[in-house]
């Protein structure tokens, strides 16, 4: 049974901070430390004609739809409890005993042993914190992939992954001095394990650090876990999930046992790891109004991260090893994110998925049987991407689409791509597909 957030709010003393930080206490200071108004920089209605657009955001995994009053309520909840009117840090790890006591991580806790739980990982073996956004939480996987790797074997491990990985993993390789295996893909653009195989065979003396996207940005192919696993098998690994979009939404789909992070071995039946850690962004499926990422991994990989990690570094200062690489967190967004986790948002969260994998069947059939010159693909049916032949310029700026040329029989040839997300409704997919013909 999860907590309300009132019981939360209460458990964590926060409301004890009331009296301190109550819109009474503020007024009663004096008016020197008190600031009035800020005025604008810009045209404050200018924002609300961006409001009026947002829906028609098709090309990129942003969940536009407006927030629920339930949130802002939260949020002024929050606000009233006395948190976050002052500054609230989460630095170091939200697991541990903290020596700064202004922070939120009894919320960070609670909220990834949640998604923990939605993952499938097993109760008390759970570790995580929420990030500053998908790539942050990447960055954290890549490093402890690389740090645990690198003290088990005395060898820097070699990153594996395909060019359908978001352009943010070419970065961190670069960031983390490693070597790129390119591994190749299948038609659907998923990574070819035959290929990893062969690459892992070609590299024996080196540990492998190996990302799996579970939607890759342009296609929204998935890399298969067991196929990859079935290859790493006997090997130095660790295997980490860009689940940056796919993540958010998979879970509430008969699809969920693609990012379960626990299942029985097929030949001894017993329960086994699938992966080492998950990336999931909070902006994208969830609809968070700002960037932020979940970041989640088993207790005992964080333990075997912990020891080399705490040589990296002296922790004295803070009076405890961190486990994260930044020092200061943002304590303001693991509190307003828990908002995600309760049951009523487990449960719009349900209703969004099959609305957007509903919605992405709707859109590749209209478009087949349109515009079948476009030749709209649909990588699989757990994806809510649809990627065509590049339409015309108005429409591209219209509906803001991502654009991107594919190799299409040994010619680049552009291409865009519509994501559909929960605010991309059947009536703006229609608009959409009406405008298609127009230009
Ligand atoms: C597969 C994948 N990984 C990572 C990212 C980057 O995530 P973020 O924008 O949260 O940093 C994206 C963004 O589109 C993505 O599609």
């Amino acid at each position: 049974m999860l907590m309300n957030r009132r019981q939360f709010l209460s458990m964590t003393g926060a409301t004890a901070l009331v009296a301190v930080c109550s819109p009474h206490a503020l007024a009663a200071q004096p008016l020197a430390h008190r600031q009035s108004q800020p005025k604008a920089p810009a045209d404050l209605n200018a924002l609300q004609n961006l409001a009026r657009q947002k829906d028609k955001l098709l090309g990129y995994p942003i969940n536009m739809t407006t927030l629920p009053d339930t949130f802002l309520d939260w949020r002024n909840e929050l606000a009233r409890a006395g948190f976050n009117r002052f500054a609230f840090n989460n630095v170091g790890n939200p697991y541990d005993q903290s020596h700064i006591p202004f922070n939120c991580h009894p919320f960070e806790r609670e909220l990834i042993d949640r998604f923990g739980a939605i993952y499938g990982f097993s109760p008390g073996n759970i570790w995580g914190f929420l990030s500053n956004s998908g790539t942050d939480s990447n960055m954290h996987g890549l490093y402890m992939g690389r740090t645990i790797l690198h003290s088990r074997t005395g060898v820097m491990p070699k990153i594996y992954f395909t060019q359908e990985a978001h352009y943010s993993i070419q970065i961190l390789r670069d960031l983390l001095h490693l070597d790129w295996v390119v591994v190749g893909t299948k038609p659907d653009g998923g990574m070819d394990a035959d290929d990893l195989e062969r690459q892992l065979n070609a590299n024996p003396n080196h540990p492998a650090l190996v990302v799996a996207t579970i939607g890759t940005t342009f296609k929204g192919a998935i890399d298969s876990v067991d196929e990859i696993q079935a290859k790493l098998k006997g090997r130095e690994s660790y295997l980490h999930l860009d689940a940056a979009l796919f993540g958010g939404y998979l879970p509430h789909t008969n699809f969920a046992a693609e990012l379960l992070h626990e299942a029985a071995d097929p030949v001894t039946g017993k329960k086994r790891q699938r992966y080492d850690s998950i990336a999931v962004s909070c902006h994208k499926f969830f609809g968070f109004p700002s960037p932020a990422g979940l970041f989640i991994t088993p207790r005992t990989n964080f333990e075997a991260f912990l020891a080399p990690f705490s040589k990296i570094h002296d922790p004295e200062y803070v009076h405890q090893v961190p486990g994260t690489i930044t020092c200061s967190r943002d304590a303001v967004k693991p509190a307003e994110f828990y908002f995600f986790s309760t049951e009523s948002a487990f449960a719009q969260q349900t209703a969004d998925a099959k609305a957007i994998l509903d919605n992405a069947a709707y859109l590749l059939k209209e478009m087949t049987n349109h515009y079948p010159h476009l030749q709209a693909i649909r990588a699989n049916g757990r994806s809510n991407i649809v990627y065509f032949r590049k339409p015309s310029e108005a429409v591209v700026n219209r509906y803001s689409l991502a654009t991107m040329r594919l190799d299409s029989g040994g010619q680049l040839t552009p291409y865009a791509h519509v994501v559909v997300m929960p605010h991309a409704k059947k009536e703006i997919l229609d608009q959409f597909l009406t405008d298609l013909g127009k230009v």
